[in-house]
C-alpha cells in the first residue's frame, strides 16, 4: 500500500455519494450541508465539498476527505478503511512492503495462537474435571454461565506446560510461544506456561480478535491478577477490556461507563450495563481515552473509592482530560469565522462509590445504589476539586496558596469564560483566598508559559530533577554509540538552549567531543550530566537509541505544549477584547503549530485534507 494507491482511491471515490449513503444531505450552493454525524445537533453545521472531495463541520471541527469520513464513522483504521474503499471502487491496493507484510503475519499468527489457546482454557473450564475448582469460583463470585462464555472465560491448569504441549501439537514453535507470552522462559531454559492454576479472561479487541490475556489466580499465588506481557499485539496501555461487547452499547447511549476490574466490567455486563468497559489496572491512558471519545459524548469513571483509587482517578482524569483536550479539540479554519469550540465536547464525570466497594460489590450488593451513583455522577471539575480541597477549609495561607498552584491549571483547561468565573468564585471561597487573588494567579500563569530552569544555575543544581532537555541531551553523553543513527530525526530547533544545541549536533554528526575546546560553563554541565547518567546501565545500542528518541519525544511534547498553551491564553485574551484580527492571528498560529508537532495530531497526517473552502 503506497501513497498512489491512496490517491487512486481517493479519485475514484466521490464524497458526495459516499457521505450520502450516511446521512441526508442538502443542497446548499455548490456544496452540500447536514445534521452532522459526529455531534449532536438541530440545525446543520456539517458540510461536504464535492471541489475538495472534504468536509468540515463547524459545530464540532470535524474535517477530512473520503478516508477520514469512513474511519470515523465506522470505526476503522487508517487501512481498514482505504481497503473498504478501494474495494467499493473496484480497485486493486498494490500489495503491502515485505516488512508490513511480515508483521501482519506474525500478528495474525500470534492472534492465532491466541485463539487456539483460549478454545483450550476453556475447552479445561468446561469440559474437564480440572475445571472443577475453577467453575465453583465462578458461582461462588456470582458468574452465570451465559456471562462467563460470552466473556470467553477459561481455565488455565495447574500444570507446568499443558498448554504448550497442547500448541506445539498444533505446530506452534517454542519461539512463538515465548513471543505470544503463553509460555516463559526459565533461566535453565526450559519453558513454562506464563499462567496455571489460574482464571483467564481473554482480552479482546473490537473485533473479538484476543489480543492476551488476564488470569486470576485461584490460591494464593502472587500476584492477584497476571496479565500477558507486551507483546507485538499486546499492549496493556491502549486495550480497553470488554470493548468488543460494549461498543455498540456505548456508541447507542453515548455514554461509557470505565471500571478497573474484570470482574467488575463482567458483573456489570451480566447486569445488563452493556456500555461497560474496564481499564485493567489503574489509571486511564491517552489512547483508551480517545478510543471512547469516538463512541461517546458522556464518560463516567468508576473506579475504586479507596485511597488508591482516589489517586488513580486523579491520575486517569488528568489523562484523560490531557487526551481529549489536544487532539480533539475543534480543528481551526482561519478563512472563515469559525467558533473555536471552548469546551470539550465530552461530559467527564466520576462515579463516586461507597468507600471499600468496588462496582462489582457494590452492583450485587445494593442496584438501586449503583444506580444512583450513575446518576449522580459528580462531573468532573467538581470532583478534581472536591478531592483537592478536601472537607476543611486549607489551614493557613501557605497551603491555600500551594492549593490555588494545583488547581489554577485545570481551571485555566476549561476555557469557557462563565464557567471560569463560577468555578474562580467557588474556588475562592473555598480557599479563604479573596477572588482578587484567584484571578491574578490565573492571569499571570496566561501570559507566562512554564520555563524550565535555566540549565546555567548548575552550581547546587546536581541532585535537582533534569528538565527534559538535560535528560535528552543526558542519554546522548551517556550512549554516543546510539546518536549517530538519529540524525534526521532530531530537530535541533526544539533545543531552546543554544549551547545544547551546538553539543547535541556535534554528537549527531559522531564527533568526539573534545572538552578541551567548550565553553567552560557548558563543560561544567556536560561533567554534571554524565555523573548523573553514569549508574544507567549498558544498553544495547538499539535499546539506547529508543530512550533518545522516547526523551526527544518527550522534548518536543514540552515545546507543543507551552506553545500551545500561550496560543490559547492569546486566544482567550483575543476574545475576551473582541480583537478579531489578532483572533484569526493566534487561530492560524495554532495551525501552524499544528504541522510543526504532526506526531501529537495523528488524525491529520500522513493524508489529511484540510478543508480551506467558502461554505458557498
Ligand atoms: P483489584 O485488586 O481491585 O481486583 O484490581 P478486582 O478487579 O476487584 O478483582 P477481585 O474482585 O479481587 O477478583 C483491579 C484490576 O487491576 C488489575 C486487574 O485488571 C484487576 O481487575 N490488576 C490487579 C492487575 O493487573 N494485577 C494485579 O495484581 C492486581
Ligand atoms: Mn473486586
Amino acid at each position: 500500500m503506497g501513497r498512489q494507491d491512496v490517491e487512486r482511491v481517493r479519485e475514484a471515490i466521490d464524497i458526495v455519494d459516499l457521505i450520502g449513503g450516511y446521512i441526508q444531505l442538502r443542497k446548499a450552493g455548490k456544496n452540500f450541508k447536514a445534521l452532522c454525524p459526529f455531534h449532536q445537533e438541530k440545525t446543520p453545521s456539517f458540510y461536504v465539498f464535492p471541489e475538495t472531495q472534504s468536509f468540515y463541520c463547524f459545530g464540532c471541527g470535524a474535517s477530512g476527505d473520503a478516508i477520514s469520513f469512513l474511519m470515523r464513522i465506522e470505526q476503522l483504521d487508517f487501512r481498514d478503511a482505504l481497503e473498504r474503499l478501494a474495494e467499493r471502487a473496484g480497485i486493486t491496493l498494490s500489495p503491502p512492503r515485505p516488512e508490513e507484510r511480515a508483521e501482519d503475519e506474525q500478528r495474525r499468527r500470534l492472534a492465532e495462537l491466541n485463539r487456539l489457546a483460549a478454545a483450550w482454557f476453556a475447552h479445561v473450564l468446561w469440559g474437564t474435571s480440572f475445571g472443577e475448582a475453577a467453575r465453583s469460583y465462578l458461582e461462588r463470585r456470582g458468574i452465570d454461565r451465559p456471562t462467563a462464555e460470552r466473556f470467553g472465560l477459561g481455565y488455565a491448569p495447574d500444570a507446568p506446560s499443558a498448554l504448550a504441549r497442547y500448541l506445539s501439537q498444533h505446530g506452534a514453535g517454542p519461539e512463538e510461544l515465548v513471543t505470544a507470552g503463553l509460555v516463559v522462559r526459565r533461566d535453565d531454559g526450559s519453558l513454562v506456561d506464563r499462567f496455571r492454576n489460574r482464571l483467564i479472561f481473554p482480552i479482546r479487541d473490537r473485533h473479538g480478535t484476543i489480543l492476551g490475556f488476564g488470569g486470576r489466580t485461584l490460591g494464593e499465588a502472587q500476584p492477584k491478577y497476571l496479565n500477558s506481557p507486551q507483546t507485538p499485539l499486546f499492549d496493556k496501555g491502549s486495550v480497553l477490556y470488554a470493548i468488543d461487547l460494549a461498543e455498540e452499547s456505548i456508541r447507542q447511549q453515548r455514554t461509557a461507563i470505565v471500571v478497573e476490574g474484570y470482574l467488575d466490567a463482567i458483573t456489570a455486563h451480566q447486569f445488563g450495563y452493556s456500555n461497560t468497559v474496564a481499564s485493567l489496572g489503574t489509571a486511564l491512558t491517552e489512547r483508551q481515552g480517545r478510543h471512547l471519545r469516538r463512541l461517546a459524548e458522556r464518560i463516567l469513571l468508576a473506579l475504586d473509592a479507596d485511597v488508591a483509587g482516589r489517586q488513580a482517578t486523579l491520575r486517569g482524569l488528568e489523562l484523560l482530560r490531557h487526551a481529549l483536550a489536544e487532539g480533539e479539540r475543534a480543528v481551526v479554519d482561519p478563512r472563515q469565522l469559525i467558533r473555536f469550540e471552548r469546551t470539550l465536547d465530552v461530559e467527564l464525570a466520576v462515579v463516586v462509590l461507597p468507600e471499600g466497594l468496588d462496582p462489582d460489590d457494590l452492583i450485587r450488593q445494593d442496584r438501586t445504589r449503583w444506580d444512583e451513583a450513575l446518576a449522580h455522577a459528580v462531573p468532573l471539575v467538581d470532583y478534581y476539586l472536591d478531592v483537592l480541597l478536601g472537607e476543611q477549609p486549607p489551614a493557613n495561607p501557605r497551603a491555600a496558596t500551594a492549593l490555588l498552584q494545583r488547581i489554577a491549571p485545570l481551571l485555566l483547561e476549561l476555557g469557557d469564560l462563565v464557567q471560569v468565573d463560577l468555578y474562580t468564585r467557588s474556588v475562592a471561597a473555598r480557599l479563604r483566598l479573596p477572588e482578587e487573588t484567584v484571578r491574578r494567579l490565573l492571569a499571570s500563569l496566561r501570559r507566562q508559559p512554564t520555563r524550565e530552569p535555566s540549565p546555567k544555575t548548575t552550581a547546587a543544581a546536581i541532585l535537582r530533577p533534569l528538565s527534559t532537555e538535560q535528560q535528552f541531551v543526558g542519554l546522548l553523553l551517556r550512549y554516543p554509540e546510539a546518536a549517530a543513527h538519529l540524525v534526521g530525526e532530531i530537530d535541533l530547533e526544539s533545543i531552546t538552549d543554544a549551547r545544547y544545541r551546538e553539543l547535541v549536533s556535534l554528537l549527531l554528526a559522531g564527533q568526539p567531543l573534545d572538552d578541551a575546546a567548550l565553553a567552560e560553563d557548558l563543560r561544567d554541565d556536560i561533567g554534571q550530566l554524565r555523573q548523573r547518567f553514569a549508574t544507567q546501565p549498558d544498553l544495547p545500542v538499539p535499546l539506547a537509541r529508543q530512550a533518545i528518541r522516547e526523551a526527544f519525544r518527550r522534548l518536543r511534547r514540552e515545546r507543543h505544549d507551552e506553545r500551545l498553551r500561550s496560543l490559547l491564553s492569546e486566544v482567550r485574551d483575543a476574545e475576551e477584547r473582541g480583537d478579531r484580527d489578532e483572533l484569526r492571528r493566534a487561530l492560524e498560529l495554532i495551525e501552524a503549530l499544528k504541522q510543526r508537532f504532526p506526531e501529537f495530531y495523528p488524525e491529520r497526517s500522513p493524508y489529511f485534507r484540510d478543508t480551506r473552502d467558502p461554505v458557498n
